[in-house]
């Protein structure tokens, strides 16, 4: 390939001041957990699906890989460049407008490159809701929660991302686009496209739009924050919730002391309710279409009856937006209380929501006796069996060290109990290249047959992020 010709080609395509090859590329070319830095031959930001479509053909006949991008905020190494120089990142973030919103059909129709925030606001004014919500929404995009079919925290009521999709527009291997954006809740013409490309971490398409779901928005949202003896007591409550609430209940998210100790070390301004004695603690939502003063007689009736039970002995309602919103931002303080912490081995598991204190009860002892000193910071979205179950080197330990030596060999003892547990290696955050060889080892050949199927009938040249979610050798996933 002549380098300078191929980056002229990009360069007529999406304008020169928007093929980036020299400054400082970091932000695109470091993972948000700073665990690999790639370098990318270029960054490209087209502003149009036919300036992508343009951009994938000229690196299809170059043969130059592509890295889709979005608010690069992937928590499994799976949006930056490898380490060749030789990949484009393609950046969709100038593609971020709003295309259309039609209040009859409950849709929305939006470019790939929308910080998901914008598109919540943009909801939000023209009064529906948008239920995705993830700490990272401040940056991350659409088109990346496409991409990895992200959960977060109102998964319990509204679903994954793929949930919430409806149609997409897509650019192929081929250079071809895909026009899915029809907002049919109903068609049944064949193989359902749109769920081969989401989730698909960009390895089989450039996602450029999509129309997604919305949702009348609520007359009152009401948060709880309570104080647990046990896991099981959170299993408990979880079961009482949705008695109580029923399709009111629109997050549940617990939080070990651990990982709430944190949060009040690094965040000394955050007020964290209650002494920090109990072993864990739970945020729970409650969303409700009448009024606020039928989402408290809810609310409240379900915690004292999870009072009188005992698997809550104590709990704060929020009686503010503001106190709501800084309940929230406990919660989600801490992935990034964790960064502060250091570097850490991050475990996205799923599992019978049943069946997660047996789980941990399991792990924990499993790790203390393996690992003496490894600090365990155990949060998730309990409603929807999704830990993160993750774990931070013993105190004054070199953190970098710790995961050279100790990441492989912890790995395989919480993996070990997921596979017994029937649970899976990732819940929402995707593969990557971070847990790429950990995927081999876990799904069973027929499905990474099938997978490796699909990936060469649409990107025969291996054209999509190759290396990420699956090798780029059959022969090594065998
Ligand atoms: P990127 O990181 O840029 O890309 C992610 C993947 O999608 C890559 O494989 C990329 O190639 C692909 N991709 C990006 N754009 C496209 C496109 N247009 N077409 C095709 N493929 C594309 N995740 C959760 O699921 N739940 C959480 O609760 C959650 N909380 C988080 C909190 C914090 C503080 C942080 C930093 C991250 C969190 N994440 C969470 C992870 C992350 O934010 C999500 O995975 C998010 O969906 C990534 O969006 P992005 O735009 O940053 O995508
Ligand atoms: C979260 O739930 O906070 C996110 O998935 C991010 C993380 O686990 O670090
Ligand atoms: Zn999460």
């Amino acid at each position: 390939m002549n380098t300078p010709v191929f980056l002229e080609k990009l360069r007529s395509v999406v304008g020169p001041a928007y093929v980036l090859t020299e400054g400082d590329l970091t932000g695109y070319e470091l993972d948000w957990r700073k665990r690999e830095r790639g370098k990318a031959l270029a960054v490209v930001k087209p502003s149009s699906t036919e300036q992508v479509a343009q951009v994938v053909l000229a690196c299809a006949q170059a043969g130059v890989s592509i890295v889709p991008q979005g608010g690069n905020t992937g928590m499994v190494v799976g949006s930056t460049p490898d380490a060749s120089g030789t990949q484009v990142v393609l950046s969709l973030t100038r593609m971020n407008a709003i295309r259309a919103l039609d209040a009859d059909n409950l849709t929305i129709t939006v470019e790939a490159g929308c910080v998901l925030q914008n598109l919540q606001e943009a909801c939000e004014k023209a009064g529906f809701l948008f239920p995705l919500s993830l700490a990272s929404e401040g940056s991350c995009t659409i088109g990346g929660n496409l991409g990895t079919n992200a959960g977060g925290t109102q998964v319990v009521r509204f679903g994954n991302t793929r949930e919430l999709c409806l149609g997409l527009e897509v650019v192929t291997a081929q250079g071809e686009v895909w026009s899915g954006l029809t907002g049919l809740r109903k068609d049944n013409t064949g193989y359902d496209l749109r769920h081969l490309f989401i989730g698909s971490e960009g390895t089989l398409g450039v996602i450029t739009a999509a129309t997604m779901r919305l949702y009348p928005s609520p007359k009152a949202q009401l948060t709880a924050f309570a104080v647990l003896p046990s896991l099981q007591d959170a299993v408990t409550l979880l079961g009482l919730a949705h008695q109580h609430l029923s399709a009111g209940l629109t997050g549940f998210e617990v939080m070990g002391q651990f990982a709430l100790g944190l949060v009040k070390k690094h965040f000394p301004d955050q007020r964290v309710p209650f002494d920090g004695t109990s072993p864990y603690c739970v945020v729970l939502e409650n969303s409700d279409s009448e009024s606020m003063e039928h989402a408290r007689t809810q609310l409240e009736r379900l915690l004292e009856v999870a009072m009188e039970n005992g698997c809550v002995s104590d709990a704060v309602v929020a009686e503010s937006l503001a106190q709501a919103r800084a309940l929230w931002h406990i919660r989600e303080s801490i992935p990034l209380a964790q960064a502060q912490e250091g570097l850490n081995i991050k475990h996205d598991i799923s599992i019978a929501v049943s069946r997660i204190p047996e789980f941990v009860g399991l792990a924990d002892a499993a790790l203390a006796k393996a690992f003496p000193g490894v600090r365990l910071v155990n949060y998730g979205h309990l409603g929807d069996g999704n830990l993160h179950y993750n774990v931070q080197a013993p105190l004054g330990a070199d953190a970098e060290a710790f995961l050279r030596d100790q990441e492989a060999p912890i790995n395989a003892v919480v993996y070990a109990l997921v596979d017994v547990f029937n649970g899976s290696i990732s819940a929402e955050h995707g593969i990557g290249s971070l847990k790429r060889d950990t995927l081999t080892k876990h799904k069973s050949p027929v499905a990474l047959g099938l997978m490796r199927s699909i990936k060469s009938a649409l990107d025969p040249q291996n054209l999509f992020n190759p290396g990420r979610m699956l090798s780029s050798s059959a022969a090594l996933d065998s």
